[in-house]
């Protein structure tokens, strides 16, 4: 009863929390008539983008753009382009999912004198190069099992951020003081907490949320833990890194380990990383897909390596869904009694035409489930409609079948071929694809179904993956990602499957 009562507590602590902590960004289209050249560039213009740039930017990305916890900005090279309406993109925006904020309050043309300054500082040239040998700085990172914390392309623990592209978003000296001080500057998003309870017992885990009567953390193992303040003695939030301080490396094995950081980059060439061109490709496509999320990117990827967050959305977990290490990479293993995860974005809203894929791997079980659910809501009275994507499949014996349906007002189509059977336990492809006119569905790039429909997009919605969004027919199996294209992708441009 008490589990129950707790389960259902944290489930309504982090919708809560989800939508304080992210309140539904209002989309902030660019003006149409944003000029391509800034228009606020006199000398003048300039010394108060200085001076404005000092207060609001200089803490983070180094009073002359040398970078720190901000990006380099001196280097004449802006991963998220450079053009000045780029720039002013950027710095009105923000970068969603990262620490670089928005600047909605600024009037234009501060945001324009800003981006004036930001230009003169990527003129300086020169940002500080690293003397150390990244190959050595590998080695480095094995031996002192930072893996275990961190994850660079797609492999290791979650304990702390994923160092995938650290190399772009930091400078050297905020790398170097990460490593041998990392309580100096501890992002938001990794706040520690340590909690007592009556019997004396300390655990420590990341900060996820609290409220009146509970607290959430992350331990070191990954594993979500919530509590109820009544059982507990004592919450302290010390000013503390999880990370360990590595104040013992020698001065050349620094080096080294900073330079293999900083050449972890997107796109950065020669990483020398198994594993497969899909993967890392889809990883990249996570990364846009979210950078670009405020304009809609053409693509986005969703990757189940972890439950809190899904695709930068951070989730509603219900029962006890697990992340696996699966020989085709991390993915999440739903129980199919009472396992779930809800995401609060439906990433095919507005889409006149769309490739939905997922790969996935069904265990077994009842023989009806719904095992990934988009479903657009009401904006008025926030309830479901019935418009919905769905995928789901059918048990028989040792095999299953997928059911895939589409629904938009009046037009809706199941497909289901009882006949195209597959033996579970294995890891499938699916996608269901619409053109504007036919809409056809996959397994494994082979086609199974299709039908000509007539369907108008889904305004916004939600999703769920391990159960249909009411909660009937639960999953039972693993899902280890799902992507999500705006256009009809031809079979040949389907991500695979990758086996190991
Ligand atoms: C709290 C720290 C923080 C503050 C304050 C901040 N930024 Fe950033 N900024 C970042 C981080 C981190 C990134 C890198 C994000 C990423 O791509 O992962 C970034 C990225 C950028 C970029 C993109 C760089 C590129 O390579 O394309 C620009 C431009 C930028 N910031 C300008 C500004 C300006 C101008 C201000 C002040 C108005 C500002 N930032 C304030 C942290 C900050
Ligand atoms: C016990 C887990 C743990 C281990 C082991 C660990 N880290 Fe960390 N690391 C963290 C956490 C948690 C953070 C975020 C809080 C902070 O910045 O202190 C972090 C932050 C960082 C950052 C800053 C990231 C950013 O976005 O600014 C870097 C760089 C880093 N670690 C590198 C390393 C390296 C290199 C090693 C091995 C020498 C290592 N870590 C070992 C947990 C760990």
């Amino acid at each position: 009863m008490r589990t129950v009562a707790l389960v259902a507590c944290w489930w309504i602590a982090v919708a809560a929390w989800a939508t304080l902590q992210n309140p539904p960004r209002p989309p902030r289209p660019l003006p149409a008539n944003l000029p391509e050249v800034n228009p606020y560039a006199s000398d003048a213009d300039l010394e108060i983008g200085r001076r404005l740039y000092q207060g609001r930017c200089g803490h983070c990305h180094g009073q002359t753009g040398e970078g720190g916890r901000g990006a380099v900005l001196n280097a004449g090279r802006f991963r998220h382009g450079g053009t000045d309406r780029e720039l002013f993109a950027t710095i009105r925006n923000g970068i969603p999912n990262t620490e670089m904020p928005a600047a909605f309050n600024l009037p234009d043309i501060e945001i324009w004198r800003i981006v004036g300054h930001v230009q003169r500082l990527g003129r300086q040239g020169s940002p500080e190069q690293s003397t150390g040998d990244p190959a050595a700085g590998a080695a480095v990172y094995q031996k002192n099992a930072c893996v275990t914390c961190h994850t660079i392309d797609g492999a290791g623990g979650l304990t702390g951020p994923d160092l995938s592209d650290i190399g772009a978003k930091r400078a050297l000296r905020h790398l170097r003081e990460s490593v041998v001080d990392p309580g100096a500057d501890i992002p938001l998003d990794y706040r520690l907490v340590t909690i007592t309870d009556r019997r004396g017992k300390s655990i420590s885990g990341i900060h996820l949320n609290e409220d009146e009567y509970s607290i959430h953390l992350r331990d070191v193992d990954g594993t979500l833990r919530s509590f109820m303040k009544s059982d507990l003695t004592a919450v302290a939030l010390p000013r503390q890194s999880l990370m360990p301080r590595y104040a013992s490396l020698s001065a050349a094995d620094l080096e080294n380990l900073v330079a293999y950081l900083a050449s972890r980059r997107q796109g950065a060439k020669d990483r020398g990383v198994e594993g497969s061109t899909d993967l890392r490709e889809a990883s990249k496509d996570r990364r846009q897909g979210s950078q670009e999320r405020g304009e809609r990117s053409d693509q986005v990827v969703w990757m189940f390596d972890r439950l809190e967050n899904i695709g930068g959305h951070p989730t509603t977990v219900l029962g006890n869904p697990r992340v696996i290490d699966s020989p085709i990479g991390k993915a999440v293993e739903f129980d199919g009694i009472d396992d779930a995860l809800f995401v609060d974005d439906h990433p095919l809203a507005g889409a006149e035409q769309f490739t939905w894929e997922a790969i996935f791997r069904p265990d077994g079980g009842e023989r009806e489930q719904r095992w990934f659910h988009l479903s657009e809501r009401d904006p008025v009275s926030g309830q479901d409609t019935d418009n919905r994507m769905l995928f789901e499949i059918r048990v028989a014996g040792d095999q299953w079948f997928l059911d895939s349906y589409n629904q938009s007002g009046t037009a809706g189509k199941a497909l289901m071929n009882r006949t195209a059977l597959h033996p579970l336990r294995e890891w499938y492809h699916v996608a269901s694809v619409y053109d504007g006119r036919e809409f056809s569905n996959y397994v494994n790039g082979t086609r199974e179904g299709s039908a000509e429909i007539a369907f108008t997009p889904h305004r916004q919605g939600h999703a769920s993956i391990g159960v249909r969004i009411n909660k009937m027919f639960y999953f039972k199996g693993a899902v280890r990602l799902a992507r999500f294209t705006r256009r009809a992708l031809p079979p040949s441009e389907f991500l695979r499957r990758t086996m190991p």
